[in-house]
């Protein structure tokens, strides 16, 4: 059995990268998934899927990772839940289709379920014991929004509010509920790579200059900072020159700023990249040890803004970055290598993420 303990040292001037067996050794890929991602919270979408009252939308969480069948639906009253799509007789898929439905009736044995996931009936189960109890229920996960973003945990680790807070306090200002999604702009992008080599990478802006040509004219590198939450991360950009820019108000910590993008991360796999055009989600989905989904969503706000300044050109951005981390997945194959060091200055987001993945596959 691999180890997947590993120490980060605090102090990122003393600590070393995580050993390669971290993005290489499937066992350690498998102990992530139940001790990472399990209790994380995901986006699931958001509230359009479900717009009428009756509406269902299942859905597989995390397909290829933690692949759970789970439901979204409207109820009558217009309350929105997030359910488990499994039978609680004998775990067949509850709903295969999305529509507008009065009731969920599970097609094996006919059990019937309200749109809040409550049993209703079931054939044939007259003199059965205990029944119906609360375990006889569709589970009802916690559903939380922020703008028009929902999101979901299977077993939260941690707190809503205390994953999502320092971003949405952050950026209080800007008008995240106007932002629509725009599927034409939307897009995945299969990586050759552990996930966690896509986030490191992600976490700095170290290889701004060396990998994104075009984006380091839009960006002031000498400017360029990141700071850290306890659950999460932000790199705010500032801009090179004119152009497009977010000018927070003066409440905020970065009045006067002229911010080309804030860039935030959320242990351990949601990205929001706030531009003046709108919203760049990225959802990094490990598919398996070396292999990794990121789902490209673009909620645009003000489309006149589009294709400008540190926002635009988020294709080749992507490319770059995907050929990067591919290298790197080669390299951590070697037998020549094992860890690495640390820029003081410029990785404190990635040692910040590593120490997380210490803590958690601990
Ligand atoms: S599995 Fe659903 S009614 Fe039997
Ligand atoms: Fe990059």
């Amino acid at each position: 059995m691999p180890d997947s303990r590993f120490q980060i040292d605090a102090d990122i001037r003393k600590a070393s990268t995580p050993p390669s067996r971290v993005y290489t050794d499937p066992a350690i890929y498998a102990a992530g998934r139940e001790r990472i991602f399990a209790g994380s919270w995901q986006l699931v979408g958001d509230a359009e899927q479900v717009r009428v009252p009756g509406q269902v939308h299942p859905f597989t969480l995390l397909e290829g990772c933690l692949d759970e069948a789970l439901l979204l639906t409207r109820d009558d009253r217009d309350g929105l839940h997030c359910l488990s799509n499994v039978c609680t007789h004998r775990g067949n898929l509850v709903c295969e289709h999305g529509g507008v439905e009065s009731a969920l009736r599970c097609r094996y044995h006919g059990r019937r379920f309200g749109l809040n996931g409550s049993f209703v009936s079931m054939p044939e189960f007259d003199g059965v014991e205990n029944f119906p109890s609360a375990a006889d229920n569709l589970p009802r996960l916690p559903l939380e929004r922020w703008g028009p973003f929902l999101f979901t945990s299977v077993k939260p680790s941690i707190p809503f509010g205390d994953w999502i807070g320092p971003m949405r306090k952050r950026i209080e200002w800007y008008p995240v509920d106007r932002c629509k999604l725009d599927a034409t702009r939307s897009r995945d992008y299969l990586v050759q790579a552990n996930w966690a080599l896509y986030c490191e990478n992600y976490l700095e802006g170290f290889h701004i200059p060396f990998v994104h040509s075009g984006l380091s004219d839009a960006l002031d590198y000498g400017s360029y900072r990141t700071e850290l939450f306890d659950h999460s991360s932000v790199q705010v950009g500032i801009a090179r020159g004119g152009g497009d820019v977010l000018s927070p108000p003066s409440a905020s910590p970065d009045h006067g700023k002229s911010i080309a993008g804030y860039y935030f991360w959320l242990f351990p796999n949601t990205i929001f990249n706030i531009y003046p055009w709108g919203i760049s989600v990225n959802i990094v989905k490990p598919l398996g040890v070396d292999r990794t989904r990121v789902s490209f969503l673009s909620y645009v706000l003000d489309s006149s803004k589009l294709e400008r300044g540190a926002g635009a050109e988020l294709d080749r951005v992507e490319r770059e970055d995907e050929a990067i981390v591919e290298a790197v997945q080669k390299g951590l194959r070697s037998r020549l290598y094992e860890r690495g060091r640390y820029s003081p200055t410029r990785e404190t987001g990635t040692h910040h993420f590593h120490r997380m993945l210490a803590e958690f596959l601990a």
